[in-house]
């Protein structure tokens, strides 16, 4: 059993799919370990200390890919993928873990199934309680979340806690977070550490009680019959919502916004473009030098002036509209990822052999093309 670790090739990715801890993990598992040389170096683990872990190190992409059973990424692999992220090396058969982003991805989803590439995307690992150690989308947008904050306050032109002086009084900063999920929950933790008044909206009703459990205040969207709405779906994510519901979260938003320093949107439904919660009249009325932080922009944003991967300055409003903030945190980010990928290899290992068990769950669920064929889509 190989495994291959290859360096990301994506534009601002320095994340890797292994740490030197997990290798050594993976090897008692029974898997020999071949890495690309460097692919660590952005996330500070050295080709040494990978080799020390019992690695071997390859710098022949060719020679590292063909003679792998699995490969971890970070990112998908597809047909203009600079370097190892290019499909041409795959042979037929090699199952790769990564994040495919599937829903975005079809047609690099259906690439993969032509070339007989066995795919397993960990976007779709079931969110159950045995899932959890897997669960790569929550390890890293609780670091989004987390350093979301960190960047909007850095940027920030004014204090964050309430800052008592002789020459004065600064109030503290309000900050308002959209979305209470991972992420959202996460921000409100930094924005509350740091002194922030903390305020956060979610359209799922079970939301309240962890937002108000770390200390903010929910803000609700009540029906005209005094009801309050919730949108979650069966599997715990958040549905969309009707027209009735959109127009009075928007008037919500709207008042509220006019107060508040800091945003920061986290609000997704799960394939699905992100929903548009700030119009370009909410930015128009927020107090000059505010910031807002769309983590949502890759989905095309929660705010109607979010710019993908740049930070532009609309009528006195910085908007940061980054997609990769855990690539920010590579180190922590790829040892929380390296970890959840060794755990949802293990499911596929039985004495030491390569089996798929498609009467497990995890692995039936996330699994988007297998034997020339594209599932789960
Ligand atoms: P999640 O699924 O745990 O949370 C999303 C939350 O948004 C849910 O609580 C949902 O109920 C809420 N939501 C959906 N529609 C809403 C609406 N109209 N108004 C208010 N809330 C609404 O997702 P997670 O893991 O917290 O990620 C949040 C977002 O951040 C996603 O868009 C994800 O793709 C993105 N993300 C971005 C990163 C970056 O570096 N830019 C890194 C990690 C995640």
């Amino acid at each position: 059993m190989k495994i291959a670790i290859v360096k990301e090739t994506e534009d601002f990715e320095k994340r890797v799919s292994a740490t030197p801890e997990t290798v050594k993990k993976l090897i008692s598992l029974g898997f020999s370990v071949n890495i690309e040389e460097d692919a660590g170096l952005n996330s500070f683990f050295s080709n040494d200390s990978y080799t020390d872990a019992g690695a071997n190190i390859i710098s022949d992409v060719n020679a590292l890919i063909s003679s792998a059973d699995i490969v971890f990424k970070v990112n998908t692999v597809h047909k203009d993928g600079k370097g190892s992220d290019n499909i041409k090396y795959y042979k037929k058969g090699t199952k790769i873990i990564g994040f495919l982003k599937p829903l975005q991805n079809q047609e690099k989803i259906k690439d993969l199934a032509n070339h007989n590439i066995d795919a397993f995307s960990v976007e779709f690992i079931p969110r159950i309680s045995r899932a959890q150690s897997m669960d790569a989308l929550s390890s890293q947008s609780n670091l989004a979340g987390y350093k979301a904050v960190i960047d909007s306050v850095s940027e920030f032109s004014k204090a964050i806690p309430m800052m008592m002086t002789a020459a004065g009084t600064i109030a503290p900063a309000k900050i308002l977070i959209l979305g209470a999920g991972v992420a959202g929950l996460q921000a409100i933790a930094t924005a509350r550490r740091l002194g922030a008044i903390v305020s956060a909206f979610d359209v799922r009703a079970a939301a309240k009680e962890q937002v108000e459990s770390l200390g903010a205040k929910f803000i609700e969207v009540v029906l005209d019959n005094n009801e309050t709405s919730n949108n979650e779906t069966d599997t715990g994510y958040a549905k969309e919502m009707s027209e009735e519901y959109k127009k009075q979260q928007q008037d919500l938003l709207h008042q509220t916004i006019k107060n508040q320093d800091i945003v920061i949107t986290t609000a997704l439904i799960p394939g699905k473009e992100a929903p548009e919660l700030i119009t370009t009249a909410m930015v128009k009325d927020m107090k000059a030098g505010s910031i807002i932080v769309d983590l949502a922009a890759e989905a095309g944003g929660n705010c109607k002036l979010t710019k993908l991967n740049k930070t532009v300055m609309e009528h006195n409003i910085k908007i940061m509209g980054y997609a990769n903030f855990p690539s920010k945190l590579a180190q922590d980010a790829s040892s929380l990822y390296a970890k959840n990928l060794l755990n949802f290899v293990q499911l596929m290992v039985k004495d030491k052999k390569i089996q798929i068990d498609w009467k497990d769950e995890i692995l039936k669920k996330s699994c988007v093309s297998y034997d020339g064929k594209v599932l789960n889509l």
